[in-house]
């Protein structure tokens, strides 16, 4: 819904440029108290606007990212069946970065301005794509917990207040799920083969686990943006809320796949009704952070030249669009071809 209108805005030339503002202030203030969204067209205050953009272009440059451990496995995939399933999710991870930079654009910033944050190291993505995908199994343990663990965090997006995002995460969503449930049916069946087999898929789950968990962000007595982001409506659960909710529903799942979790301190909390887990290693998270993980250098520059590569795709479709605005300008008022005007 509009949370002012223009009418609202200039009405009353008694009113100060303050009480304008305030008043501009209490009904985003209202329309987010009441759970309703907040539309692109909508005065929203510059902070709110600058955090969004920051939050999607992150979550943007993630999904394009993410793209790059797992398609390091599409030309070794073990079976025809495989190799589909895996290029329609990575597929399916460049649609959401697609989806997630067209409502970042909502907010009145570009795709190629986020993209060149994101080349020059001035926006981030997640610190869960600089670790390597050593063995097929890894592809199990992408989907089933770092999937798993984007979907925790997701889910709440859904009612998030700002529309555009909310909307694009009900979609993004539903995939998720399906790429959760291929990674765990892949792990379920690594676990139930060979020995060697089975080996191979709790490795990658020794692996893959604490860095899944570091995915939902610092503590939440170190997280800079938590607060905020929660009275806005943006974040509607905390980093540690959600975490604990991920370990829950891992642990019945990691005994169906009867693999372990390797975490000896996890056990049920009766108090809580919640599993406690052990302590996380932040100073890892931190080195990944700085740009000191495994792969932080490997992936940014395999992404600029992605970008470098894809230059003559862009001048073609701009040059298509072009030719395109061109002929709709000529139309009906010259019998002239249009080929020769693009
Ligand atoms: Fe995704
Ligand atoms: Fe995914």
């Amino acid at each position: 819904m509009a949370a002012v209108t223009a009418d609202q805005t200039t009405q009353g030339t008694a009113g100060t440029a303050d009480e304008a503002e305030a008043g501009r202030l209490a009904a985003f203030d209202a329309t987010v108290a009441a759970d309703d969204r907040i539309e692109p067209r909508d005065w929203m205050p510059d902070a709110y606007r600058a955090s969004l953009i920051r939050q999607m272009a992150q979550h943007a440059h993630s999904e394009i990212i993410g793209m790059q451990p797992e398609a390091n496995w599409i030309s070794r995939a073990p079976s025809l069946r495989r190799k589909a399933i895996l290029m329609a999710k990575v597929q399916d991870e460049a649609g959401h970065g697609l989806y997630l930079y067209s409502a970042a654009e909502t907010l009145g910033t570009s795709r190629e301005e986020l993209l060149d944050k994101l080349h020059a190291g001035r926006q981030r993505y997640s610190s869960i794509f600089n670790y390597p995908t050593l063995t097929w199994a890894d592809v199990g343990a992408i989907g089933w917990l770092v999937d798993g663990a984007a979907i925790t965090n997701q889910v709440p997006l859904c009612r998030c207040s700002y529309g555009p995002y909310a909307r694009a995460m009900v979609r993004i969503c539903k995939e998720e799920s399906f790429h959760q449930r291929q990674g765990y049916e892949l792990l379920l069946a690594l676990s139930r083969g060979t020995p060697a087999q089975h080996e191979m898929a709790q490795d990658a789950v020794n692996r893959w686990w604490w860095p899944s968990l570091m995915m939902f962000g610092p503590p939440d007595d170190a997280s800079a943006h938590s607060a905020q982001s929660m009275a806005w409506r943006i974040k509607r659960h905390s980093n540690d809320e959600l975490r604990r909710r991920f370990v829950d529903i891992c642990v019945p799942q990691a005994q169906a796949l009867g693999l372990t979790l390797p975490d000896p301190d996890i056990r049920w909390n009766e108090e809580l009704g919640q599993h406690d887990y052990g302590e996380i290693d932040w100073t890892e998270f931190q080195e990944v952070l700085k740009g000191n993980g495994p792969c932080n250098e490997q992936r940014l520059t395999q992404r600029r030249t992605a970008h470098e590569n894809g230059a003559w795709v862009r001048e073609a479709a701009a040059a298509y669009a072009d030719k395109h605005a061109a002929r709709a300008g000529t139309a009906g008022t010259a019998a002239q071809p249009v080929e020769a005007t693009a």
